[in-house]
């Protein structure tokens, strides 16, 4: 294949308002493929996608799977191709094959907290050798042409380390910070420490996108307040509201945003059962997959979480489509939450 990267400038690509923070889909594997993007395109894109990582190791080749959101990417939005490893020669030749592809920058995985990865020294557990990340960084910066960026968090089990992995983001010239606010251990649901990120704004010298429970888009407009950061970042309540990147847009142009109504989740909820499951797939797989995400929609239906339990228990495509027509078409104009109830948990809601 022809090589299709042409840019090779560090200027990151401009957002879809100049002037406006930065927004980002986060990356989430087995979520964000390339159906999922597409669909959160037509609620309304965020300026960045990410893909989901790359796995790298010495056998390792891209998979297919995730390379097809960047081959078929039908957002018109630039898409960066996360790796996840600690082998630097092979992280190197990963570079290689993804600058073959049409991709906005290379990003590395310092955050990813499941055990079985962590224990492998690669994703959030690089955050415990910071003399590893400065070869590893220092190594694929001189790789990578273009953008090279890092996604991170806090620390591993504390931040005794955050202020050496800073000086290590700028000493190789990283081009873009994504920071989600918590330590590798804290997982998913403990309080996201925005002071950290307030402080990373502060001694990055790159661009830096605040991670970490942003809720909606008001919340959006206060973390990036307090925060200072020049954008924000948001996974799994774009899941439950893939509307909240033009809310963003919307509410920092200075427009009121519009309510969504449940019967819009609805259609949202049909066209990710027609995209994101394969048509090959057995009713029960596709129906169990549709599972993953109304975890998280069901966090806006209603307060008691009864749309929850129901649609976990559905065995078929017609009955999980009347129980969604029944919370959500049951009434004309009922809002969908713009924050998740208090107390409705997505389970699982992190990576495995
Ligand atoms: C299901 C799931 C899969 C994830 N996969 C990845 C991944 O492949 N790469 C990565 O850097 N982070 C991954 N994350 C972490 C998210 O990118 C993000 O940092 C985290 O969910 C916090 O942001 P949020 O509160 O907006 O969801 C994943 C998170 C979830 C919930």
């Amino acid at each position: 294949m022809e090589a299709t990267i042409t840019d090779n400038s560090r200027a990151l690509p401009e957002g879809h308002i100049q002037g406006q923070p930065l927004t980002a889909l986060a990356p989430m594997q087995d979520v964000t493929d390339q159906p999922f993007m597409t669909v959160i395109s037509e609620c309304g894109s965020p300026d960045y996608f990410f893909t989901e990582y790359f796995r790298v190791h010495t056998q390792s080749n891209l998979e297919k799977h995730i390379l097809r959101s960047i081959t078929e990417n039908e957002t018109r939005r630039p898409v960066f191709a996360q790796m996840i490893g600690e082998d630097a020669f092979h992280l190197k030749r990963t570079v290689k094959q993804l600058q073959q592809y049409p991709i906005a920058g290379i990003d590395l995985n310092m955050g990813c907290p499941a055990p079985r990865v962590y224990k492998k020294n690669v994703g959030g557990g690089l955050l415990r050798d910071p003399k590893k990340v400065d070869t590893l960084l220092g190594e694929l910066r001189d790789s990578c042409p273009g953008l090279f960026t890092v996604k991170m968090r806090i620390g591993f089990e504390d931040t005794r380390h955050f202020d050496q992995l800073l000086e290590l983001i700028n000493k190789h010239s990283i081009d873009l910070l994504s920071l989600h606010g918590r330590t590798v251990k804290e997982m998913y649901r403990s309080l996201v420490h925005y002071d950290c990120i307030k402080h990373a704004v502060e001694v990055a010298n790159c661009p830096t996108l605040a991670n970490g429970d942003v809720t909606s888009a008001k919340r959006a407009q206060e973390i990036l307040a307090y925060t200072g950061a020049a954008g924000v970042m948001v996974g799994r309540h774009a899941i439950r509201n893939p509307w909240i990147f033009q809310q963003i847009r919307d509410l920092e142009s200075g427009h009121t945003t519009n309510r969504i109504t449940l019967a819009e989740v609805n259609t949202y909820v049909k066209r990710l059962y027609e995209m994101v499951s394969k048509p090959w797939a057995s009713e029960k797989a596709r129906v169990s997959k549709m599972k993953k995400y109304l975890n998280f929609v069901g966090q806006g239906v209603d307060s008691d979480g009864a749309f929850l339990h129901q649609a976990r228990r559905a065995q078929t495509k017609v009955e999980l489509f009347s129980i969604c027509d029944e919370y959500m078409l049951s009434s004309e104009n009922q809002y969908f939450a713009d924050e998740p109830y208090e107390g409705l948990v997505a389970r699982p809601n992190c990576e495995k």
